[in-house]
């Protein structure tokens, strides 16, 4: 029989050996959220698919073309959610969160699941990090969304990368624009791809991120929704960008930002990175004030965004910042025959419940293989075990960094005091000698 050794085309594996690298972002992002006072929000992988065909928007690529939609053998469809932030709402909505205190702040943490041509930076199982705000119409909420996204960044040590900010308006001026962009590809209607052609008549502005090369050319010089903004909307826009400038944010306004989802309003943005090639948008929000109400509940202003992890990582590698690796290991205690065995179990377990990261082989090696699979542990410390130690009651601890050696009692709690005592003053003299 063949084997199963592949996994299906634009999905990743995360190996043990690299695993650190994702939670050292999963860390860093919780704790910028709870720094916001976001906290998380568990929703399922699956939905109902008429939430993100109502939610995301029935015109939308991601709709149309790339969700992952089966039928379940109850005969419901089921789609994996191609991103977070439908499925927040929907939650929200089930669990009459608008009773709480507002505004309503959730992250989370998800695999997202969209049937795109895989590329770099471009898969069909990928993940996000995302902070969705619910309750607040205030430009001061948008411009603090945006500054915890950026002070990730910041926090990675990333350079070169770019905040683009637009405003895409409200249902009330978009109508004026709609028309505007409805006039203006109308006379380029016969070049234009079948989808366009559609979403002409359906969502003119979906034209505008329409990935084929000639429509997106034609694109290039269609009109800018900054020229339709209500005096509300336009308001509203100076007023982040002015809380942006004050919490020290640079931006630039990119007056072709639209975004692939059809929930936005006000407010949208993304972060580049000039790293990573084509696909260059780490991160990617704004305001959606209408998706609420959309899926049936009381009008509720919203806002939010989402940051691709693989992307990160990508941008982290291409510009070469190293993610710190995990802590090696505290002691490894080498044994030689049943009963060192048992001991070092035994010493390993107490260390262990106090904290400790030990080891002691599990394998079957001899004496000196388990010494240098000490080394590849990078441990701190050894302690070697025979009849010897046994009968004597002691052991002598190796610091693998100095050699140094001293002897150590092999009572459990006495070795487990001793150990950590022997292990803080290591840490200290090193600190004090940096
Ligand atoms: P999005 O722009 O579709 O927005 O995705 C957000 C981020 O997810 C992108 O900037 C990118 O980093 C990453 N991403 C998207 N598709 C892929 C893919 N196929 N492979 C790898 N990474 C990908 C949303 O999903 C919105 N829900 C964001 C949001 C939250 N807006 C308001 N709240």
């Amino acid at each position: 029989m063949a084997l199963i050794t592949k996994k299906p085309r634009g999905t990743e594996d995360v190996l043990p050996r690299d695993s650190y690298r994702w939670q050292f972002l999963e860390d860093l992002f919780r704790d910028e959220a709870r720094a916001f006072g976001y906290k998380e929000l568990r929703t399922p992988v699956f939905e109902h698919t008429n939430l993100f065909e109502r939610g995301v928007g029935d015109t939308t690529d991601v709709v149309q073309k790339e969700m992952y939609t089966f039928l379940t053998k109850g005969g419901d469809s089921i789609t994996l959610r191609p991103e977070g932030t439908a499925g927040a709402a929907r939650a929200f909505l089930e669990h009459g969160l608008h009773n709480d205190p507002l505004p309503i702040k959730a992250y989370y943490l998800t695999s997202c699941y969209r049937y795109e041509k895989p590329q770099a930076g471009r898969l069909r199982e990928f993940h996000q990090f995302g902070m969705e705000c619910y309750g607040t119409q205030n430009p001061a909420a948008d411009a603090e969304l945006i500054t915890a996204a950026a002070n990730i960044f910041d926090r990675l040590g990333l350079k070169n990368i770019r905040l683009e900010i637009n405003s895409i308006g409200c249902p009330k001026c978009r109508a004026e624009y709609h028309k505007a962009l409805k006039e203006y590809f109308g006379g380029y209607k016969d070049e234009l791809c079948e989808d366009c052609r559609d979403r002409l008549e359906r969502n003119p502005m979906r034209l505008l991120d329409c990935k084929v090369p000639h429509d997106h050319e034609i694109a290039e010089k269609a009109p800018t929704v900054l020229d339709y903004l209500c005096d509300e909307c336009r308001e509203h826009f100076d007023g982040v960008k002015a809380y942006l400038d004050s919490n020290g944010v640079e931006y630039t306004v990119n007056p072709t930002i639209v975004r692939g989802l059809d929930y936005y309003t006000k407010t949208v943005f993304e972060f580049i990175s000039g790293d990573i090639g084509a696909q260059s948008t780490i991160c990617g929000g704004g305001r959606y004030d209408g998706l609420i109400e959309d899926l049936g509940g009381n009008p509720m202003p919203a806002l939010g965004f989402a940051a691709g992890i693989e992307r990160l990582l990508l941008t982290l590698d291409a510009q070469g910042i190293e993610i710190p690796e995990p802590a090696p290991c505290d002691i490894y205690i080498a044994s030689m025959g049943d009963n060192a065995h048992k001991k070092a179990s035994e010493l390993c377990n107490a260390l262990r419940k106090s904290g400790m990261y030990a080891e002691f082989d599990v394998v079957g090696r001899g004496l000196r293989a388990q010494m240098k699979y000490a080394d590849k542990l990078k441990a701190k410390f050894s302690l070697v075990l025979g009849d010897d130690e046994l009968s004597g009651g002691t052991g002598r601890l190796k610091n693998m960094d100095n050699g140094e050696q001293v002897d150590i009692p092999l009572d459990t709690d006495a070795f487990t005091q001793s150990f950590i005592a022997a292990k803080l003053d290591h840490e200290y003299k090193t600190a004090a000698s940096k």
